[in-house]
């Protein structure tokens, strides 16, 4: 039996527990122990998880202060700890087209880049993007296992602000280790043992903690479970059969009527199948290289970008020095971002060409409806590689490919509106 599903096992076994009896299980001895080292990997009682980083700070001093440091920005400033403090990235200026292209939801309204792992559960809480229920923090909290253990599957649907003032605490060691740091990775997060079970997939340890978030999900309409959309594979296209199979989507766009789907962070998606992934580098290879300070090797968990770390992260690899490499990373990052404007572009042009034939009513139904089906094809490509956070570098090849192919759909709906 594989890790995934021993938790799986484990959690569902707790949860039966907790809810037969309406407390936490008794503490009695194992009639049956497991020797050392096998290593069970057990959910704790609620009472008993280490949910604050800050417990570890004296057996892993290093780890703790560089794990603080996700507290700071590339220029290695400390923020306000607030939304937009001294370093508000805000995509609404930077990049305008998404007014048109995300109108009728809060990301038209409110977008913000990505800050550390220090900021995840502030800043989830000073969004003003509308919370569909407590779910929002599965990916915020080193509670939220506790809070799937005591409520079971109703926790997600609890509603948002008070869960977050419940927890008060964001992402903790909690979240990747349960209370062993320093063993192997363990995964806390229920959406992520049900997709890696139901599919079989594995990743190495370095990739299995992100894929706990840096992933596409979307969430059941009812008891608004996250779920990973993984059935039929992670690449651009097997999501889209998936949600298209199920006729899904997050959103109506209020002038196209296109039912549209919104995509979420896919890192661990569009990394797969990359050169560096054909190699076997995980995430925390690159983001969490193990460096030295003052003669001590420990391994970084101050997750940020890999370029402030190129002779940890890259050298061993690459030679020919670190002002090159990261050149070359940006000069591709450069070719991405202009394929999503010249996209992002080409659907504005869509969205107005649609709406006006919509609303005229010069088309035929049928027609509006081929529109439709190549606008939510296209926009789906943009958004893939637009919400991925490395701007195309994690998988250079597929990210052309994507926006390529979105905007093959885009003109194919453009040439029909022309006519
Ligand atoms: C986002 C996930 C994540 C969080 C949060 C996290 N770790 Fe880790 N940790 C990792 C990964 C990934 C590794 C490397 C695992 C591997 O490659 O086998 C690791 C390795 C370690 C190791 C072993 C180091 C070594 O040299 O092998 C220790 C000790 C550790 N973490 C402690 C901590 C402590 C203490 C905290 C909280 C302050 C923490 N971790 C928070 C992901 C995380
Ligand atoms: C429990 C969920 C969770 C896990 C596990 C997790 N992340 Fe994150 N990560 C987030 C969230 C949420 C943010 C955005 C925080 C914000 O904007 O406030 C983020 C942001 C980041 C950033 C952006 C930092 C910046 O300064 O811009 C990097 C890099 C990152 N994560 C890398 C990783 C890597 C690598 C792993 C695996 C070792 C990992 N994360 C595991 C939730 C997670
Ligand atoms: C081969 C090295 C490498 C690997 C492996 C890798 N990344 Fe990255 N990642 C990068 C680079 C380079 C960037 C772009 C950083 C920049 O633009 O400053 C990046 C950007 C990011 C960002 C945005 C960071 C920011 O500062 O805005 C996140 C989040 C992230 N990666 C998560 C992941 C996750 C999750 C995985 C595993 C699925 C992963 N990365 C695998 C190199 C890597
Ligand atoms: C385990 C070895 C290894 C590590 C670590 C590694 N790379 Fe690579 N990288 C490769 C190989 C091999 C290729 C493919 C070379 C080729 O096709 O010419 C590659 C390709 C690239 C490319 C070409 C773009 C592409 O997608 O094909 C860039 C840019 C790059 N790496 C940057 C980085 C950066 C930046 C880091 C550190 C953050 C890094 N690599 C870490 C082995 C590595």
């Amino acid at each position: 039996m594989n890790k995934a599903k021993k938790q799986l096992i484990i959690l569902v076994l707790i949860m039966c527990v907790v809810t037969l009896f309406g407390c936490a299980p008794k503490e009695e001895p194992s009639p049956d122990p497991v020797p050392e080292e096998e290593e069970r990997v057990e959910v704790p009682a609620p009472k008993d998880m280490i949910l604050s980083a800050e417990e570890w700070k004296e057996k892993y001093p290093l780890i703790y202060e560089s794990f603080m440091r996700t507290s700071r920005m590339k220029d290695d400033t400390v923020e306000e700890t607030r939304l937009g403090g001294l370093h508000p990235i805000d995509y609404l200026q930077k990049y305008p087209n998404i007014k048109v292209l995300y109108e009728g939801i809060g990301f038209s309204k409110e977008y913000y880049a990505a800050r550390g792992h220090y900021y995840s559960l502030v800043d989830v809480v000073n969004s003003a993007r509308p919370k569909p229920g407590a779910s929002c923090l599965a990916c915020k909290t080193a509670a939220w296992e506790k809070l799937n253990v005591e409520y079971g599957s109703k926790a997600a649907a609890k509603d948002f602000l008070e869960t977050a003032n419940e927890v008060d605490i964001g992402i903790s060691c909690y979240n990747c280790h349960r209370n062993n740091p320093g063993k192997d990775i363990q995964v806390t997060n229920p959406h992520l043992i049900n997709a890696l079970e139901k599919n079989n997939i594995e990743f190495k340890a370095g990739t299995l903690a992100c894929a706990q978030c840096h992933v596409e999900y979307y969430l059941d309409k009812e008891s608004k479970e996250v779920i990973l959309p993984w059935d039929k594979g992670l690449d651009v296209e097997d999501i889209e059969a998936y949600y298209d199979e199920m006729n899904w989507f997050d959103w109506e766009h209020p002038r196209t009527g296109t039912p549209l789907i919104k995509v979420q962070h896919p890192e661990v998606e569009l990394y797969s199948g990359s050169v560096h992934d054909n190699m076997g580098v995980s995430c925390a290879d690159c983001h969490m290289p193990t460096v030295k300070e003052n003669g001590e090797s420990y391994k970084s968990h101050w997750a940020k970008s890999p370029l402030k770390t190129v002779e940890e992260s890259c050298a061993k690899c690459h030679s020919g020095g670190e002002d090159a490499l990261v050149a070359e990373v940006q000069q591709l990052q450069q070719k991405v971002s202009e394929l999503e404007g010249e996209l992002g572009q080409m659907l504005v042009q869509l969205i107005e060409g649609l709406s006006e034939a919509r609303e005229s009513k010069r088309l035929e139904d049928k027609t509006i409806q081929e529109l439709q089906a190549l606008h939510r094809k296209a926009q789906y490509r943009w958004d893939f590689v637009f919400v991925e956070n490395s701007t195309g570098f994690h998988n250079y090849k597929k990210a052309v490919e994507t926006l390529e192919k979105g905007k093959e759909y885009a003109q194919q709906a453009l040439d029909i509106l022309e006519k």
